[in-house]
């Protein structure tokens, strides 16, 4: 009847291009820069895709079977994705977090019905993190190893791993940029964490027009811990360098052949610029979207671009951040 949806399953991608028109007149900018905007997905992230895309590819699988708990090891809006696809779906959701996670995600979470366990919480980790000084990796190695293996009728998400992640963006957001440009595009933007979003919607235009550009944007030095700067002061959550990592801790949802060239942008500068979008062109968006946008003003800038049409994908809405102080 009519056009009524049936579950959000059917409303996840088809996101829209919003040119920054008035971004661009601010900084005379002489460059089309188009944003998608993902936070019009059901739970306002990139995320719900490759939410629904890795469930389903484990059902076809016969990896998931009903009445069995989806389970990953991220609150981000990874995890908020697959707990609200999980709960739609009717399947239960757990999820293992750090310590330091905001109370704003566990709530979220269990809103949804989920469960969210602290890494912690767990003795065989616990031990494993003191044993290791805290180090991640090997917390969630001895999670997959030590707990996980030993349950029956879940099943283990694991994104950065999981090839439906950049395969959902070939098959989704890849085509809708080609479709919503007429092919007339000439710039790809966009941060990694997992890589599933440049590696996917590049390789798809890579395919259709191998003179496309696609432009990594990654944390710039005063962003990024050092030796120095454990923890530095200001950081672009979710956001990874593509230089300098270890090849132990690059996700396999990354092709590193996919960009032909990657922008530094400043934690300081990404804020800065996502407060300027909502003034100038009234859209929220959170801290990666902001420093998407600061790269392609830069490759805006440059001789060579004018007149081309720049597309960034912004990732999530700026809701998600104003615990934060990103708006303040
Ligand atoms: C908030 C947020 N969502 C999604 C992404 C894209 O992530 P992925 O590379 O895992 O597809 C990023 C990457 O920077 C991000 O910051």
């Amino acid at each position: 009847m009519g056009n009524i949806h049936q579950s959000i399953t059917e409303l996840v991608g088809r996101t829209p291009l919003l040119e920054l028109k008035g971004f661009e007149k601010k900084h005379d900018i002489k460059a089309n820069i188009i944003g998608k905007l993902e936070y019009f997905n059901p739970n306002q992230s990139v995320k719900d895709r490759i939410a629904l895309a890795m469930i389903e590819d484990a059902e076809k699988k016969g990896l998931l079977k009903p009445g069995d708990t989806v389970v990953e090891t991220t609150s981000g809006n990874t995890g908020i994705g697959l707990a609200a696809i999980a709960a739609s779906k009717g399947y239960g959701f757990r999820v293992y977090i750090q310590d330091q996670v905001s109370e704003e995600r566990f709530k979220v979470i269990r809103a949804f019905g989920g469960t969210a366990i602290k890494l912690t919480e767990e003795p065989a980790i616990a031990k494993t993190l003191e044993e290791t000084n805290g180090d991640f990796i090997a917390a969630i190695d001895s999670l997959k190893k030590e707990v996980l293996s030993k349950e029956e009728n879940i099943f283990f998400v694991d994104q950065c791993s999981n090839p439906a992640n950049p395969d959902v963006h070939k098959r989704t957001t890849g085509p809708e940029i080609w479709e919503d440009t007429d092919g007339k595009v000439d710039i790809l933007v966009a941060c990694a964490g997992t890589g599933g979003t440049i590696s996917g919607t590049g390789a798809y235009l890579k395919e259709k027009n191998p003179d496309i550009k696609i432009v990594g944007v990654q944390p710039g030095p005063n962003s990024l811990p050092s030796d120095t700067v454990p923890v530095p002061e200001n950081e672009i959550t979710g956001v990874h360098p593509f230089e300098g990592v270890p090849d132990n801790l690059i996700p396999a949802t990354l092709d590193r052949h996919i960009y032909d060239e990657y922008v530094a942008v400043e934690a300081l500068d990404a804020y800065e610029t996502a407060r300027q979008v909502a003034k100038t062109d009234g859209i929220l968006i959170g801290e990666s979207s902001g420093a998407a946008i600061f790269a392609a003003k830069q490759i805006a800038a440059k001789e060579e671009n004018q007149g081309k049409n720049i597309v960034v994908i912004l990732p999530d809405t700026g809701l998600r951040y104003l615990s934060t102080g990103l708006f303040d």
